[in-house]
């Protein structure tokens, strides 16, 4: 294992005041987003969507690592350049999403287990060669009526573990994504308590399989109340509770923890995420930052729409949101910056 490039990259990643941009949808997901938004589900309508992305002016000023999706790690600009020379030259560290999907639990209805460890050592040596220095996992636990089990929890964690030590075997850092979904009407308590357990879980099997804490990063939920719980958590009480469950549960030798958004409105996310740094910085041994999808790229998705005239307006739109997102990592967001 190389000790020494798994550290430059942890370093590079969680640099100044940036974050990641997730860019890993796959085809499947990519499609759904395209669809409600009346855009064409093609390979050169995800191509060219990427190519916005990756050549907004400035984006390097605030993203220091884009996680890209198989193909988009091999695709082009219309004008020859490969994505991932295109991000490096921007100063963003290329990563990739190596995971092969959550499929069905076997056994337990409504629950899945992330797939994707069988051949992973050599997509891991293609995808290092292909430029990426870092991966991706993510894991889903549902909330529900008698879910999630012990079992959901274990098998994922044990999964997510061979894939970091796998990752750092080969030179690549780990992005470890356990994500309790916002789905139901759970309220916040539930939703900490699931939070909690799994990472517990979690970190019990990366020291179990010789994973270095210090040369992963984190990418775990926010602890928020069900997207259909009648009382809504506010935006100082979700910082208390998602602080509070990380400090439990999360070892200090973590250099970084770096929020999914989860499907949250994208200045909601901003918000909590500025109010965490903003109230518990003293109190927090690692970085907390953001490696967002949805909440970086909806707004800029939108106003695309599949339309080659509205490609400036729609880098503006991703540039503002990675900017705001890079605030509240210093804990200076504030609602008026999104007039700017
Ligand atoms: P969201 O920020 O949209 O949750 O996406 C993050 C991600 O990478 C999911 O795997």
């Amino acid at each position: 294992m190389n000790t020494m490039e798994l550290s430059a990259t942890v370093q590079a990643l969680l640099a100044g005041d940036k974050g990641l941009l997730a860019m890993d949808e796959s085809n499947p997901t990519c499609h759904k987003r395209f669809a409600a938004l009346g855009i064409p589900q093609t390979e050169e309508a995800r191509r060219a969507y990427r190519e916005l992305i990756v050549t907004t002016p400035g984006l390097g000023e605030a993203i220091s690592g884009a996680i890209l999706f198989d193909e988009t790690i091999r695709q082009k600009t219309k004008d020859g350049r490969l994505f991932v020379d295109v991000l490096r030259q921007a100063g963003i560290v290329p990563g990739i999403k190596v995971d092969a999907g959550a499929k069905a639990l076997a056994g337990f209805p409504g629950e899945k287990v992330t797939e994707g460890l069988d051949g992973l050592r050599e997509r891991l040596e293609d995808y290092a060669r292909a430029g990426a220095r870092f991966a991706k996992w993510r894991a889903v636990i549902a909330i529900g009526e008698g879910i999630p089990t012990r079992a959901c929890f274990e098998v994922n964690a044990h999964a997510l573990a061979r894939y970091a030590a796998l990752c750092q075997e080969a030179g690549i850092v780990p992005i470890v994504e356990p994500e309790v979904l916002m789905d139901g009407a759970h309220d916040l308590k539930a939703c900490a308590r699931a939070t909690e357990i799994s990472l517990v879980l979690l970190f019990g099997q990366l020291r179990k399989q010789r994973v270095v804490l210090e040369n992963l990063i984190l990418k775990p939920n926010m602890v928020l109340s069900g997207r259909d719980c009648p009382e809504q958590a506010d935006v100082e009480l979700v910082a208390r509770a998602t602080i509070g469950v990380f400090l439990r549960a999360v070892p200090a030798a973590v250099p970084g923890i770096m929020f999914l958004s989860g499907g949250q409105p994208a200045e909601l996310a901003s918000a909590r995420l500025n109010e965490m740094n903003l109230r518990f910085k003293s109190k927090m041994p690692w970085v907390v930052g953001f490696s967002f999808s949805r909440a970086i790229q909806q707004p800029a998705l939108e106003i695309w729409a599949g339309q080659e005239e509205n490609v400036a307006a729609a880098q503006k739109a991703l540039y503002h949101r990675a900017k705001c997102n890079s605030a509240a990592r210093r804990g200076e967001y504030t609602p008026a910056l999104e007039k700017d």
